[in-house]
């Protein structure tokens, strides 16, 4: 396993065995999603993507959130040049196209940009104390980082005209019952329970953990006859890896199996 690393805006973590925690660290600005810091977040991702030891991602927030959202001071200074920006939406292309299982571990506020972020992840899980809320419409905006499209599809077209059209923050448990989170946490076991889940994936096969995510991506963009298409290709993939024999292999001889990610 790597040293642990960190630079100024995003701290890295290797906790267990195939789980790497990245910490949003701005906390002077409540994780406000600077360029800098989403560049840091991507060149990490980019850097995962390759380390066959890393197999599922927690990210996460320092302080008392997880990120407050766009950074308004630049949006104030550059206007929709901020918004714009080809290299911050570089930044969020990436992070979407991450391969690998990535969960969100919100531990305070996940608002605009924030609340988007961790809905780009795979799974959501909050601190009690932890509040969501698309509030853009309250600066005279609305959500751009994927925000009306990603917020109906989680929840349902009632909620997200609610959440979208008052700008109101909503609690961990709340998030939960209308199936935006999947579980919550009391605040000081939020790591641990969002990297046991990171742990449990990532001792799973881990080319199938991503020929899954890539599948279920589909079943948000495409109509159902080409999601199953989708679906179909990348099980004929997951046939094709050393993972998938030696998963039915193990079965058939009743012991456990041992996935190398070929
Ligand atoms: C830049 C931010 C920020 C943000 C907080 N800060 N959110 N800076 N961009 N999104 C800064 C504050 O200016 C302040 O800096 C410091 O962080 C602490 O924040 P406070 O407001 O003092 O904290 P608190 O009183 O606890 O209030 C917390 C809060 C509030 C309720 C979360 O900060 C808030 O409402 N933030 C904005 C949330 C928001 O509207 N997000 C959506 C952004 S738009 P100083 O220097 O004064 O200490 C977006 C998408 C835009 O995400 C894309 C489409 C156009």
């Amino acid at each position: 396993m790597p040293p642990e690393s960190s630079n100024d805006l995003l701290l890295l973590e290797r906790p267990v065995e195939g789980v790497l925690i990245a910490t949003l660290n701005r906390p002077e600005k409540l994780n406000a999603l600077s360029k800098a810091l989403l560049g840091d977040l991507t060149a990490a991702l980019a850097a995962a993507k390759e380390d066959g030891s890393i197999r599922a991602v927690v990210l996460t927030g320092s302080g008392k959130a997880f990120s407050a959202g766009a950074d308004i001071s630049d949006m104030v200074e550059r206007g929709v040049e901020s918004y714009l920006d080809p290299e911050r939406l570089e930044h969020w292309h990436a992070i979407e196209a991450f391969p690998k299982p990535l969960i969100a571990a919100v531990n305070g506020y996940a608002l605009g940009g924030g609340c988007e972020l961790a809905m780009l992840c795979d799974l959501i899980v909050a601190s009690d104390a932890a509040r969501f809320g698309l509030p853009e419409i309250n600066i005279g905006v609305l959500p751009g980082d994927g925000g009306t499209q990603r917020l109906p599809r989680l929840v349902g077209k009632s909620w997200a005209t609610r959440l979208i059209l008052t700008g109101e923050i909503i609690t961990a448990a709340q998030a939960r019952d209308i199936g935006l989170v999947i579980e919550t946490t009391e605040p000081d076991r939020l790591l641990k329970r969002a990297t046991a889940l990171a742990a449990e994936i990532a001792s799973k096969a881990p080319l199938a953990a991503q020929f899954a995510k890539q599948a279920m991506r589909a079943a948000f963009e495409k109509p159902l006859s080409e999601g199953l298409q989708v679906e179909q290709e990348a099980v004929k993939e997951a046939f094709k890896t050393e993972d998938r024999a030696e998963g039915m292999r193990a079965f058939l001889e009743k012991r456990p199996p041992v996935f190398r990610g070929r």
